[in-house]
Parts: C-alpha cells; structure tokens; sequence
C-alpha cells in the first residue's frame, strides 16, 4: 500500500501510478503497518506504536504515463522497448566499450556474488517465462544449475533450497503476493550462503525492500495489464547479472564475454528494425480475427517466448492460445493439428533450426496453418499455408529478446481487431496484490 501525500488531502492506493495524477509526494507503508489517514493528518503504527515513515517525492516527469499519439498503452510501450532495453543494458556497459563491464555494475554485491552455487528462480506470469530463459543461459553460458518455478506452486510444496543458492524474484511490479510469500518462505528456511535477488521496475516496491541485491529494470512506468517492456527489460538485466556472475565467478572465458557484449551493444538496434514488422504483422493478424484457438512452438531459447506469445493472445484477445516446445508435438497437441487452427512458429537459424524445420513439416503435412517468424539466413520461403514475417538478424544468445516483438506486436493487432479492451482485459489486474 502507498499514501499519496497531498495538500489539504490525502489518498492511499496499490500502486503510486494510480495517485501520480493528484501527487508525487508518497509514503510507503512497512508490512504490518496501520495507517490513519485523514483530509490533514497521517498516522502509521507498527505493533500499536505509532512511527514515522519518511516521505519520498518523485520526479513525475520521469514517469510519463500518457499514451501520446499511440491508440493504446500496450502499443506505445511495445515501441519503447528499444529505448528501455538500451536503458538497461547502460547499467553495466559503457558506450562502446566490449571488453569489460562497467565496474560499478553490482560491485557492491561481488562477494554474495561469488559464492553462490545455484540459482532459483521465482516469479509469475510473464516474469515466470523471462526465469525460464534465464535457466537456459544461467546453464549453457556459465554452467550454474538454474531452476525456475512459478512462485504459487512453490511456496506450497515445501521445496528443498540447497545452500548457497542465489534465489533471484521476477517482478515487474514488485508486490505479487505469491512471489512476496515465496520468498519469506525460503528467507525463514535459512540456507546456509543464502542470497536473494529482486529484479524489478519498480525500486520502492516491498520486493525490492525485502531482498538483498536489487536489480532494476529501467523500462519505465507499464500500464498496459500485459507485459511488454517490463519483460524484454528483464530479459536484458538477467543476461547483464549472467555475465557479472560469469566474470565474478571467472567461468567465462574474455573471448566469449567480448561477442556478447559487442551483440548486446546492437540489440536496441535490431529492435528497432523488428518495430517495423508491424505493418507485416497487422496482415498476418487478419487471419486469427474469427479463431478459436491457436498454438506457439518454439524450441530451446524461443520455447519460452511461445509461451509467452501465447499468454499475450489469451490475455489480450481472449483467443484460447498454448505454448509448446515443439518436440513435444507428437506427444500430444499434433492431434488438435487442422485447418482451422494457427500455428506460430518462431524460428530463428539457430542450433534447433533443423529439428523445428521438421516440426514444421509435420505441422503442414497435416493441413495446418503455419504463420512463421524467422530470420533470412533460414532461407525459408512462404508457401500455400506457411505465412512467413522475416525478423532481423540477431546472434542466438539475444534472440528470445527480439522475438519477443514480434509476437506481442500480433497479439496487440488481433485484440484491435477484435475490439477487446487491450490495455485492461477482462479478469486481470496488473498488480495481484492478493492470492
Ligand atoms: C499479472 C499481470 C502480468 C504479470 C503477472 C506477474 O498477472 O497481468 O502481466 O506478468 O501479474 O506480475 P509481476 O508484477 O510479479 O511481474
């Protein structure tokens, strides 16, 4: 909770977004803590004492929450990606520079940095797919076994946290209820070498207060209920914090750490170029306006943003969407195969581009609607059933960022087109204070 100080009033709300058009004065409120407001007085107590909570202002200016020329505030913040995403990665990388972090990028938390063994990862929704990348790159780039759960399964299971584990927690917003109680739980277990990591856009969030190192996200304010900014910026901090364990850790070699810097230095670039997709990709969205049902395949680093692109067309369309990990097709989803139901493919000329190739065929060979993303080096071409978007070209390591545009960019037009409420769907809030 967070009491909007005024003159002459005084307001209390979830979110400061929500007061910032009558305030920039705001009072953060301490679990447990009471608060007795009136038009002229605060009073907080903890345990029935009263006590004094400091009274922070924001610069509003830098928390534009207009949606400018744009129609919608999904759509606005899926063209600030670039500049959000070039935001982050100025955290630990100066201007050009590819040989070394910056040296003040989590200098302080070099030593709890060292030590960890293992990493846990803890979040929901959309913050949940960016841990499930980040399990495939805490692995294959720096060999630290990485786990990654959504945080209300397991904050129930009695979960085994092995010492020296960093537990890092995905949220956007920073007070989802089951992500805060995940947490606690595993801070009350006490594991020996225990760290705890928030990453977050929002700094004065109860997560960011609770947790021993904060890792922001500087994607700005994110109104629009489905995740767009705030997940591209995620993903871009955890590669970030990958590469300071990696170099912390020295399980990286100079080599491997100079051509993921030098990549990361081209991403806002190579985001950029995806925004032009949109008018592409507003085509292919015609032919989901009448469908029931669709399916995302991808493989290694993309499975997760099929996921993703699946959960932005149900959240946002209200079209019944799954990811699936393409392998897993003939396990059970190839038997919904028909012509009547989309398949989006994202497939990058990566390590996986022949199996999934396969995966397509399998998809075509039984009539299915194939609406692929992938890059020009796959020499893929469109066909009868196989609509093709080519996305630019990114290294393999960075791609899951890119191609989270261009997903998100057809779910936005075919909620239009279906004339749903993009920016506050049906049934979902944007912070889930509550369990
Ligand atoms: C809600 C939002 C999602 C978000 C999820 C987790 O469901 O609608 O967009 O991904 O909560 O939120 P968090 O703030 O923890 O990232």
């Amino acid at each position: 909770m967070v009491i909007g100080v005024g003159i002459g009033e005084n307001f209390i709300a979830s979110d400061q977004l929500a007061l910032l058009p009558v305030t920039n004065r705001f009072m953060y409120l301490e679990e447990g803590d009471i608060a007795k407001l009136t038009r002229n007085s605060i009073q907080v107590y903890a345990d029935g004492v009263e006590v004094q909570r400091q009274i922070h202002e924001i610069d509003a200016t830098q928390h534009n929450a207009d949606k400018g020329e744009f129609k919608h505030y999904m759509l606005k913040e899926i063209y600030e990606q670039p500049d959000a995403v070039a935001r982050t990665i100025e955290m630990a990388l100066d201007n050009g520079e590819t040989t070394k972090l910056r040296n003040d990028f989590l200098q302080r938390h070099e030593t709890l940095l060292s030590g960890i063994r293992h990493v846990q990862v803890i979040a929901c929704g959309t913050s949940y797919h960016a841990g499930m990348v980040a399990k495939y790159w805490f692995e294959s780039l720096i060999r630290i076994p990485c786990s990654v759960e959504v945080a209300s399964e397991f904050r129930y299971r009695n979960p085994v946290v092995v010492d020296n584990t960093l537990v890092i927690c995905i949220s956007q917003s920073g007070e989802t209820a089951d992500t805060l109680s995940a947490l606690r739980d595993i801070q009350k277990q006490r594991p020996a070498g225990l760290v705890s990591l928030a990453l977050c856009n929002v700094p004065t969030s109860s997560l960011v207060r609770e947790t021993d190192i904060f890792l922001p996200t500087l994607a700005g304010p994110e109104i629009g209920v489905a995740s767009t900014k705030a997940f591209t910026t995620q993903l871009v901090a955890l590669i970030l914090l990958i590469l300071k364990v990696g170099v912390t850790q020295k399980c990286m070699t100079d080599e491997h750490l100079n051509t993921l810097l030098s990549e990361l230095h081209q991403l806002p670039g190579q985001l950029y170029a995806s925004l032009n997709l949109d008018a592409p990709i507003k085509t292919m969205s015609e032919s989901f306006e009448d469908k029931k049902s669709c399916l995302f395949l991808g493989r290694g680093l993309q499975f997760p943003i099929a996921l993703e692109g699946a959960l932005k067309l149900k959240e946002i369309s209200y079209i019944h969407a799954e990811g699936y990990a393409a392998g897993e097709l003939k396990h059970g989803p190839l038997a919904l195969v028909d012509k009547d139901m989309p398949i989006v493919v994202l497939a990058p000329k990566d390590s996986m581009f022949d199996k999934l190739k396969a995966n397509m065929q399998e998809v075509h060979a039984r009539h299915g609607e194939l609406f692929v993303f992938a890059s020009e080096a796959s020499q893929m071409v469109a066909e009868d059933r196989l609509h093709l978007v080519y996305v630019p070209d990114v290294c393999e390591t960075l791609a899951p960022i890119v191609y989270s545009v261009p997903v998100q960019l057809l779910s936005y037009h075919v909620a239009v087109m279906r004339g749903t409420d993009v920016d506050q769907p049906r049934n979902l809030a944007k912070s889930v204070t509550v369990e």
